[in-house]
């Protein structure tokens, strides 16, 4: 299995998206390929691939934000393909994201998961995420 940047959006990683992104959330917009470009274009927000045979078989997107009290990063939208659950993919993507964000200075790795995602999060404690006592909030705006 590889674990790649994606640098470029080609029909094969957009496709790929496309079936991803309902297996994360069934009620987000799939992005289109401007939102994807402008994704692979920023210099804070890293969409990462994994990828077996030509196939790609899982994502995570890892976001660096620079704040006053430091740099942190975030990983965000880690999904793998229903197919190719429970062999070690989702795993490989998160260690390569804590891995490059580590490369890049950055020592500070957060993340949300919802309890009732039982994989996620046990894989992200399995890989040394400890649970923080904050509350996580959201606005809405109508
Ligand atoms: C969470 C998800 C990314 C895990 O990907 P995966 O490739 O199947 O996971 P891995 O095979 O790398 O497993 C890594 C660890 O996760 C845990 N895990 C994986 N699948 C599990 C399951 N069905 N039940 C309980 N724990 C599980 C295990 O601790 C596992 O380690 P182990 O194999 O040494 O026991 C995948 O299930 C998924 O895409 N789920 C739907 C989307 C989602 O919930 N994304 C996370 C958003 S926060």
């Amino acid at each position: 299995m590889k674990i790649s940047k994606v640098d470029k959006v080609s029909d094969y990683v957009l496709n790929a998206i496309e079936n991803l992104i309902p297996q994360l959330s069934s009620t987000s917009k799939i992005p289109t390929r401007t939102d994807l470009e402008t994704i692979v274009n920023s210099n804070s927000t890293y969409l990462f691939i994994a990828e077996e045979d030509n196939n790609i078989l899982g994502t995570l997107t890892l976001v660096f934000n620079k704040i006053p009290t430091g740099e942190k990063a975030w990983i965000e939208d880690v999904v793998v393909d229903k197919l190719a659950r429970g062999k070690g993919v989702g795993k490989s993507l998160t260690q390569f994201a804590i891995n490059y964000a580590i490369s890049n200075g950055v020592t500070k790795i957060d993340l949300t998961s919802s309890p009732e995602r039982v994989a996620a999060n046990k894989l992200y404690q399995k890989l040394g995420f400890k649970k923080r006592t904050t509350n996580v909030y959201r606005y809405i705006a109508n």
